[in-house]
């Protein structure tokens, strides 16, 4: 068997799919690893349980989804194999709501099955297709049933539609206009979903359901040595306590959470997974003021010192991941875009930021 052979016929394995991942995901290995799996197994035909990511907001949920995405999007002879769509949770609700339950999640894997096999494809071929498709749905934990004490109507409606194409074997599907428009029942068993979200809060109800609440005293204090000082320390790990009540709680309904084979907890970030995130993402704040610099004849650079103080600050503020990169780094650029060829500080038209110009910026805006 010749190499171009292997590859169009054997599905890659877990290893090669989770080092492809790895390239657009930084750290979250579990996650990587789970997805990879269920990957592999679905790429060679095999039936897989559904997955649910759980993770801090900007930990790399949906940048996974897209580099699962982008990894069948480069191999036409893959993506064959398997229909990928990715929706946001809410617009099931909506949806849901002019009584088109699950028929949204149809309709978008047919439509792609077409884009994929093209419009002269017989429309069996196309149903076929769909029916072992990929549906990623991200922000899952936006169609909680309630939210505080009030029903969240939408979020209840979301969960049934979503319910109605997991595991069924007959929906109802009324068929696009442009493929007759009859009524039709659809096997939906052969979809992987795999749903993802922040579930903020949740977080801090596990943990006072272990500390406080009903549980309590369930996590004991651990004894630590640290700086030779010898210390009681509650050690909390989201992963070793969650139970499914915790997201029935959260507002999921047990049918809802029955149709998942795996968890999957995503890590909050590292000081060094926020360096390694600002410094090789593509869309970067470094990488798109690098851009704009290089616009105007300019080579920015910054200091190994620099990029930890900012990573540093950044893993300050838990609630926005990554996102608070972004946030942190224009704090520091901002003054140096407004005249860049004011602040060339080095040879070859170079404009250094050093570990001292991002304390002063940082130190500018906590005064100000
Ligand atoms: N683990 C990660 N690896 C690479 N980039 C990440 C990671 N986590 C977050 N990011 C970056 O932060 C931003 C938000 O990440 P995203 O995946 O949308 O977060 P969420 O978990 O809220 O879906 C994106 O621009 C992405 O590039
Ligand atoms: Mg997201």
């Amino acid at each position: 068997m010749t190499q171009s052979q292997t590859t169009d016929t054997t599905p890659p394995s877990p290893h090669e799919i989770a080092t492809e991942l790895s390239k657009r995901v930084i750290g979250q290995r579990e996650a990587i690893r789970e997805m990879s799996i269920s990957m592999s197994k679905k790429l060679a035909g095999l039936p897989v349980g559904n997955l649910l990511m759980i993770g801090s907001s900007g930990t790399g949920k949906t940048t996974l989804m897209k580099a699962v995405e982008s990894f069948l999007e480069k191999r036409p002879n893959l993506s064959l194999r398997s229909t990928v769509i990715r929706m946001h949770a809410n617009v099931l609700g909506e949806e849901a709501q002019r009584g088109r339950s699950g028929e949204a999640i149809l309709h978008r894997l047919l439509d792609r099955a077409r884009e994929q096999l093209g419009p002269d494809a017989p429309l069996e071929d196309l149903l076929a297709q769909a029916s072992r498709g990929i549906v990623f749905v991200d922000e899952v934990d936006k169609i909680r049933a309630w939210v505080g004490d009030q029903p969240n109507t939408s979020g209840i409606r979301a969960q049934e539609a979503l319910l109605t194409v997991m595991e069924n074997e007959a929906v109802p599907l009324t068929l696009p206009k442009w493929a007759g428009g009859d009524r039709i029942t659809v096997d939906s068993s052969g979809l992987l979903f795999v749903c993802g979200g922040a579930f903020e809060g949740l977080w801090d109800s596990v943990f006072d359901r272990v500390t406080v609440g009903k549980d309590r005293g369930a996590l004991k204090p651990v004894t630590v040595v640290e700086d030779g000082e010898v210390e009681e320390k509650l050690i909390f790990h989201l992963r070793d306590w969650l139970r499914n009540d915790d997201l029935f709680e959260y507002g999921m309904s047990p049918q809802f959470l029955s149709r998942y084979d795996a968890v999957v907890l995503l890590s909050d970030l590292t000081v060094e997974e926020l360096e390694r995130i600002f410094l090789t993402v593509p869309d970067s704040g470094y990488h798109m003021a690098r851009a704009y610099f290089k616009s105007r004849g300019l080579n920015l650079l910054l200091s190994k010192k620099a990029v930890y103080r900012i990573a540093k600050e950044a893993a300050r503020e838990q609630r926005l991941g990554a996102r608070a990169l972004k946030e942190v780094f224009r704090r520091v650029i901002r003054d140096y875009e407004y005249d860049p060829e004011s602040k060339v500080n080095g040879p070859e038209s170079s404009v250094l930021i050093d570990l001292p110009d991002v304390e002063a910026a940082l130190k500018l805006r906590q005064r100000g």
